[in-house]
């Protein structure tokens, strides 16, 4: 059966939609806020090490994967390998991939979902209409699951459209809107009083952290989810890359920008905290460190809004737009790594593919949202804190030692002939197979003794 299989249509579409898929909450709400309660600067550090380390030369290793082998993570694994049995390892590992994509999806809805609903609740504030802005800020079983329904949808109608009419064209169209937004965010909140004492904790590093196990794992995870990597979305985005992209250089750019916007927010969120405290808001916690996480966003942040009057309304606004659309460009490419399993593996139609994914999706995050206190944290730290690392440790397997060298370097010369002459040829092949295997696996030895 052979199914005409989707492409990025130039080297902007895909870098926007891989940097769409990079950039979403993970920067704009964990990095700040994992920033904010690890050292400030010295969290920043070393995010900015391991992100260039480590996190790209596993971005690489997807990319290259993908696109040599043009399909899902289940078919490219074991188009790779050697043997029948490696393979099989390999098409398992796909698989699992895809899982943790989906369970990834199933909280990140309902939090874009959280998203929605604030952005909402500023329209009804501009509006004056009180109650119906109460209700959809306050924490209720169906208000979770009604606006979670609405962000699956979102996302449903744009994979179903296709690579090129859905994933590029949207990425394409947002990912400038967010940009713009944030930068406009930043300035703004650079005129309020209190800004510049948040810069200071954001840029003035407390290096006693920074060698804290803690600290250095915090960053790992950060890095690797803002990179989605480890469940084969970058594997698929790699897939619908044309054959003459040079992908050192593509992949190098997308975690540029994705760097670039976290610390970029990091600009808005750690400033925006001290101009709360400068206007009453309490954000520190009992034990006197900084408030974080999820009371950062949806306590500390609404009550700086509701102390601005109309001008809060406004910034309230545009700051939840500015989250849903970030929310919205990531968790498409969540949603594809299933759906491209579907249609090349079991052959099935885009449309009908996309819907049937979605659903079970969805359903996964009402089963979260009726158990929320069992399951929400624990499905995060599942699948973000040991299956990320552990399926992106397997992907430089493949890409270091299963895969062979000089098949390898082909698929990189189809972009660069002269690839083996420069520095990234020289660096990364030894990169992958031994300097991310190793450190990936103290790291993660060390969080589950920690
Ligand atoms: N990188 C996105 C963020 O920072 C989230 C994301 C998109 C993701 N696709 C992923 C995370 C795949 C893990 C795996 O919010």
């Amino acid at each position: 059966m052979s199914i005409i299989r989707g492409e990025f249509s130039s080297r902007f579409g895909f870098v926007m939609a891989a940097s769409g898929s990079a950039v979403g909450l993970g920067n704009i709400w964990g990095f700040p806020t994992q920033a904010a309660s690890n050292g400030g600067a010295a969290f920043l550090l070393v995010y900015l090490i391991l992100a260039f380390t480590l996190a790209y030369p596993a971005l690489m290793a997807e990319l290259i994967i993908g696109r040599h082998a043009h399909a899902n993570a289940v078919s490219a694994l074991r188009l790779v390998s050697p043997n029948r049995l490696i393979g099989n390892i390999g098409a398992l590992a796909g698989i699992a991939g895809l899982v943790v994509a989906s369970l990834i999806l199933s909280f990140y809805a309902i939090v874009a979902g959280w998203m929605i609903a604030f952005f909402f609740a500023s329209i009804a504030d501009l509006f004056g209409i009180e109650a119906l802005s109460v209700w959809l800020i306050s924490f209720s079983t169906l208000r979770n699951i009604m606006f979670m329904l609405i962000f699956m949808a979102l996302n449903v109608g744009i994979i179903s459209a296709g690579v090129q009419g859905g994933i590029e064209r949207w990425s394409t169209r947002l990912m400038p809107v967010l940009l713009t937004t944030l930068a406009l965010l930043v300035i703004y909140v650079f005129t309020l009083d209190g800004a510049l004492e948040g810069l200071r904790v954001y840029l003035l590093p407390d290096f006693s952290q920074i060698l804290s196990p803690g600290l250095i794992i915090n960053a790992l995870g950060s890095a690797f989810f803002s990179l989605s990597l480890g469940v084969g979305t970058m594997l698929i985005y790699g897939s619908y890359i044309k054959d003459n992209e040079n992908l050192p250089v593509v992949g190098g750019m997308v975690t540029l920008l994705d760097v670039m916007i976290a610390v970029l927010a990091g600009f808005l969120v750690l400033p925006a905290m001290y101009v709360a405290l400068h206007s009453g808001v309490e954000i520190f916690t009992d034990s006197g460190d900084l408030i974080s996480e999820d009371t950062l966003i949806f306590t500390v942040l609404p009550e700086l809004f509701y102390a601005m009057g109309v001008t809060g309304i406004i910034v309230s606004l545009i700051f939840f737009f500015l989250m849903s659309v970030a929310a919205v460009t990531s968790s498409i490419s969540m949603l594809e790594v299933p759906v491209a399993y579907a249609i090349e593996e079991r052959g099935i139609d885009r449309k009908i593919a996309t819907f049937g994914v979605g659903c079970v999706i969805a359903l996964i995050s009402c089963c979260i949202l009726l158990n929320f206190e069992t399951f929400f944290s624990a499905v995060i730290i599942f699948t973000t804190r040991y299956s990320q690392p552990l399926l992106g440790f397997v992907f430089c397997i493949y890409a270091g030692w299963v895969w062979q060298r000089d098949l390898l370097l082909r698929e990189l010369r189809k972009g660069n002939p002269n690839i083996s002459e420069g520095l990234f040829w020289k660096i990364w092949p030894w990169y992958v197979r031994l300097v991310c295997p190793l450190i990936i696996l103290a790291i993660f030895v060390q969080s589950i003794w920690g």
